[in-house]
């Protein structure tokens, strides 16, 4: 009993002494550690960084609403959903993450999920944020466009037929194509608005058959998309900084800020081996087994 006393009065002091330590240096700054996401589950999905939570933004380094993450990977975990917030305030519903060497996410646009028949409008883009290195990949998505409110008065007839659905507040024909068989011409002359977004490779279809016209085409958005990214677009100085077990500091305009490591120190581009040290103790909540791990750190 008395040597674990002293041990960890030794501990207790050791520790005192390097905080002490490293206030005194003055090249280092410090961040809030709470604005990156701890390895954890929403629902049954498992989330960790490079994602980050949209309402823990923080300052870091004097620029404000920053955030420990990849721009484009805010997301908010709510009763067991998790929502991923990737271009603007438009939310879409995760259903799988795999990380590996290429991260996929599954994604469906929120205001789909619902849906069980009817006409589905959509009403914004989906697009990943510039400067992100998010993207759609080749492999398992393709495209619908929306051409919404459309005259084609002074034209011939185009040989696609409109849906058969009407949207509230939008005069005029509208039109669901898949994005190889759009005919070329400038359609934003004719049509009110034009939305294009990104679903999973559904079997082929014809925009002309009855069932896609009288809204089919929400089967194939309720499927989602996918969206991955690997490491070849990651800013250099964001590949030293995990590299040193740093996590990438981004700023509202998306650009690398600075890298946050375990300690809770902030670096301009790498974490040094003391910043990473730190973790396993301090986190963990655990008391060292051996002060002798804690002299040779010290
Ligand atoms: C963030 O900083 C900018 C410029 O320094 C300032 O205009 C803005 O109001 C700040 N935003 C918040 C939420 O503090
Ligand atoms: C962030 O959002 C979550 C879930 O929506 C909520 O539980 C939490 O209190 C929010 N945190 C802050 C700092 O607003
Ligand atoms: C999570 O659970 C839901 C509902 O139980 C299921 O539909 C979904 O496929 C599960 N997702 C994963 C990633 O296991
Ligand atoms: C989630 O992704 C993993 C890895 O790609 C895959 O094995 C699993 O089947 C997916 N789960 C669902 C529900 O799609
Ligand atoms: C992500 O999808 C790509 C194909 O688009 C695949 O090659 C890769 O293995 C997937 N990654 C994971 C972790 O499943
Ligand atoms: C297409 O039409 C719109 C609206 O009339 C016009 O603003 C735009 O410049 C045109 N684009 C091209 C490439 O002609
Ligand atoms: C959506 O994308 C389409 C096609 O790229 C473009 O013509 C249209 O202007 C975009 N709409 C908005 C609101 O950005
Ligand atoms: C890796 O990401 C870049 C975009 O940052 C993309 O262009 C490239 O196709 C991706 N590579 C693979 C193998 O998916
Ligand atoms: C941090 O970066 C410097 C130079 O930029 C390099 O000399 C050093 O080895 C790096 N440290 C780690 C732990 O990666
Ligand atoms: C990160 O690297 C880019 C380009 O190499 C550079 O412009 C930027 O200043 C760097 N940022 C920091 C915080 O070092
Ligand atoms: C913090 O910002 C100052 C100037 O704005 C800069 O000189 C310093 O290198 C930055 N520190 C880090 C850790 O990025």
């Amino acid at each position: 009993m008395p040597s674990l006393l002293c041990r960890r009065q030794l501990f207790l002091l050791l520790l005192l002494l390097l905080v002490a330590a490293s206030h005194g240096d003055s090249s280092g700054d410090t961040y809030d550690t709470s604005m990156c996401l701890p390895e954890s589950t929403c629902g049954n999905i498992s989330i960790r960084y490079p994602f980050y939570f949209y309402n823990k933004t923080k300052d870091i380094n004097g620029s404000n609403n920053s955030y420990c993450g990849y721009p484009g990977l805010a997301i908010d975990c709510d009763d067991g959903k998790l929502t991923l917030q990737l271009n603007g305030a438009d939310k879409y519903k995760v259903n799988n993450i795999s990380y590996g060497s290429i991260t996929n996410v599954s994604l469906v646009d929120r205001d789909f999920v619902d849906y069980s028949s009817g006409c589905t409008k959509v009403d914004h883009n989906v697009t990943t944020p510039p400067a992100s290195w998010l993207f759609f990949p080749d492999m398992s998505v393709e495209y619908l466009v929306f051409f919404l409110g459309c005259s084609f008065m002074n034209l011939p007839r185009k040989n696609t037929d409109p849906i058969t659905c009407r949207f509230i507040g939008l005069a005029g024909q509208s039109y669901v194509i898949p994005k190889d068989q759009v005919l070329p011409g400038n359609w934003s002359q004719f049509c009110n608005q034009i939305f294009e977004v990104p679903v999973l490779k559904y079997q082929p279809v014809d925009p002309n058959s009855d069932a896609w016209r009288n809204g089919g085409y929400g089967q194939v958005l309720r499927q989602g998309f996918q969206l991955s990214w690997n490491d070849t677009g990651r800013p250099p100085n964001c590949t030293q900084c995990e590299e040193s077990k740093g996590r990438c500091g981004f700023s509202q305009n998306r650009e690398f800020l600075a890298c946050l490591c375990p300690n809770g120190r902030v670096h301009s581009v790498n974490c040094s081996a003391s910043d990473t040290e730190w973790e396993r103790e301090l986190i963990g909540g655990r008391m060292p087994s051996n002060s002798g791990v804690m002299l040779t750190m010290a």
